[in-house]
């Protein structure tokens, strides 16, 4: 894993930008995982940013979320589908059939679900995919216990996410209890992963999935596994890692080493 330190959300959505950008000049077509929450709004910014005056371009791009919930229709101000056209698709020049956000009023979801794993698979597999953390360690709505190898199904959310969520609705009661999630099996095939987090109240979990035990109880631990991925996180979400002082070290070098050899 490579670890990126920042010093706020705000150095964390940059870098976080800098790396889909780079990706994608390499790969104009790139396939993009999506992720929806709190923590990429400044990384969709930032892209917003880059496009409306740098021209980063879009045009090709093919792009697949992570998940949705069950039961919103996409003009819900909460669902996933209106979170990812406020905050990205409508402010940038993605052609619509390029975009591909799970159905949660699929008539059904079974079905569903594996014509979404097809279509990823149609494209040749996601190129990078973000994520970010909940509270309860899930990557995407993949709970505590889900299985390390599942693929895009329907997920019961737990009570823990459900609370978290219910801050963006009127009352907890109106947050849905299920969703439509690519599984870990299917987010550890993306070739590569962003992971991003900011804030205290990640800070232990962070910790947990990144230098503690790989488990099923903690979704986003299984990531210490994958080949490649890039964690960016501000100080505040870093302040319970132990070895804290060696990434900012070993950042720092790996930067020094790469301007060198470039
Ligand atoms: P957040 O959610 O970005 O709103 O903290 C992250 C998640 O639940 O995966």
């Amino acid at each position: 894993m490579r670890i990126i330190l920042t010093k706020d959300f705000s150095e964390m959505s940059q870098e976080a930008a800098a790396v889909v950008k780079n990706r994608l000049e390499t790969k104009p077509d790139l396939v993009l995982g999506l992720a929806t929450g709190s923590t990429p709004i400044g990384l969709y910014q930032e892209l917003v940013r880059m496009h409306k005056k740098e021209g980063l371009s879009f045009a090709k791009v093919r792009t697949f979320n992570l998940d949705e919930y069950i039961g919103l229709e996409p003009d819900h101000p909460q669902s996933y589908y209106y979170f990812m056209y406020q905050h990205l698709f409508g402010h940038i020049d993605i052609p619509e059939e390029n975009v591909h956000i799970p159905d949660g009023l699929a008539k059904n979801p079974e079905k569903f679900c594996q014509w979404y794993e097809d279509e990823i698979e149609k494209v040749g597999g996601i190129d990078l995919q973000v994520v970010g953390i909940g509270r309860d360690g899930h990557i995407a709505f993949n709970e505590p216990g889900s299985s390390l190898a599942s693929r895009t199904r329907v997920k019961t959310l737990d009570e823990q996410t459900i609370k978290d969520n219910s801050r963006f609705f009127q009352n907890v009661n109106e947050v849905p209890r299920f969703a439509i999630t690519m599984g870990i099996g299917t987010i550890m095939e993306a070739k590569e992963i962003l992971f991003i987090a900011s804030g205290k109240g990640k800070a232990e979990i962070v910790a947990k999935a990144l230098e503690g035990p790989v488990t099923s109880l903690i979704t986003s631990s299984i990531l210490q596994i994958h080949p490649k991925v890039v964690v960016i996180i501000d100080e505040d979400a870093a302040t319970c890692l132990q070895r804290k002082d060696y990434y900012k070290y070993a950042e720092e070098q790996a930067r020094r080493f790469e301007a060198s050899v470039h």
